[in-house]
């Protein structure tokens, strides 16, 4: 057989070289057939090990009771099992549209002078009823607001502190510090104040509810007459996008109901579309250094992916390269 040394960049000449041998399996020398043979009939095949390890079996039986059990969790029921329900597949709520939002795409960042109105629609609409526990003032500077307009803000609220040197509790005006005021004392004195309903902290709800903040966008501007044959009790309002249809929550916003410092015209979309957005904010505060650093990311894990695989070829080159063969010792005696 014809050895040949092949040159240490020669990657195009490695790959042909087996197929030459592949194509041509009889004319292979007898001893270089045997020696391929004894080498590879030893052991069984990598896939069949694989596929017979008990560390297989384990892991997959793992993996398969920890996607039920993820499954279960974020779904409440299990999977490929059907249930029964007493009830219409449209009590489960109407699906919200999707909606185009100006912070949606993955390059996309927040609009933060929509963040900025979208405040003062929940300060002047929604935190009548609902908290938004989470935010303090400070998490307003340089997002909506300047230092100076987030403290004059804060010292409008009174907040309760102390104890003093006499050890009585005393009320102050608010700091950066002060988280936002909740409407009310406790949830008894909220349920009390909506006819049962629990108004839910706002600071999460657009991570806390499936749809997110197209969800809260259509019940917010999704009232309507409830259809004929469709009751709806004393106290609450008909949505088709809630579950279940009647919501304790009355439509809040009309047209014109806030003034927006900036002109924008306050109709009940845009309102809705603003506080949604606050409220988008407020719960994923760190979306636009989130998405940063996912460009970020991309862009230096592609680069040392393409690095790395040219590095490895570089690298592999001469081996991948090398031709072994066996020259059989020519018996000299006969
Ligand atoms: C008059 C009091 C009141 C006002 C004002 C109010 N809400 Fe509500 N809201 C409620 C009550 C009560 C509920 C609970 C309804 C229920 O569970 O049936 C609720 C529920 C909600 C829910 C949760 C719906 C769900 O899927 O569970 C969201 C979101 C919401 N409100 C947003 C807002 C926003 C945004 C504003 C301001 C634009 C606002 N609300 C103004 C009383 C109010």
């Amino acid at each position: 057989m014809l050895s040949r040394q092949l040159g240490a960049g020669a990657l195009r000449n490695a790959v042909s070289a087996p197929s030459f041998r592949l194509k041509n399996p009889l004319a292979a020398p007898r001893a270089f057939a045997q020696v391929r043979n004894a080498s590879s009939a030893s052991s069984s095949s990598p896939l069949e090990s694989f596929l017979n390890s008990r560390i297989t079996l384990v892991s997959v039986s793992l993996f398969t009771a920890g996607s039920v059990a993820w499954y279960t969790h974020l779904y409440g029921s299990l999977p490929f099992i059907s249930q029964v329900h007493a009830s219409h597949a449209s009590d489960e709520g109407l699906h919200p549209p999707a909606y185009p939002w100006s912070h949606g795409g993955p390059l996309d960042t927040f609009d933060h002078a929509s963040i900025r109105r979208g405040y003062q629609v929940y300060r002047e609409v929604c935190a009548a009823c609902h908290s938004l526990d989470r935010i303090a003032w400070r998490n307003l500077v340089g997002v909506s607001h300047t230092t100076d307009e987030v403290k004059a803000m804060a010292e409008e609220i009174e907040y309760q502190d102390g104890p003093n040197d006499q050890g009585e509790m005393f009320m102050r005006p608010g700091k950066l510090a002060d988280y936002m005021p909740p409407p009310y004392a406790n949830e008894e004195a909220a349920r009390a104040g909506n006819a049962g309903a629990l108004p839910p902290d706002l600071s999460l709800i657009v991570k806390a509810r499936h749809g997110g903040p197209d969800y809260i966008f259509a019940l917010l501007t999704g009232y309507v007459d409830a259809p004929a044959g469709v009751e709806v009790r004393e106290g609450m309002n008909y949505n088709p996008f809630f579950p279940g249809g009647a919501i304790g929550m009355a439509r809040v916003l009309f047209d014109g109901l806030v003034e927006f410092e900036d002109g924008t015209p306050a109709t009940t979309s845009q309102m809705a579309k603003d506080v949604v957005t606050f409220l988008h904010w407020s719960a994923e505060p760190e979306l636009d250094e989130r998405k940063k650093n996912g460009i970020k990311a991309v862009i230096l894990f592609s680069a040392l992916t393409l690095i790395s695989l040219y590095v490895k070829r570089f690298k592999w080159t001469p081996l991948k390269n090398r031709k072994i063969l066996y020259d059989p010792p020519v018996d000299k005696t006969h």
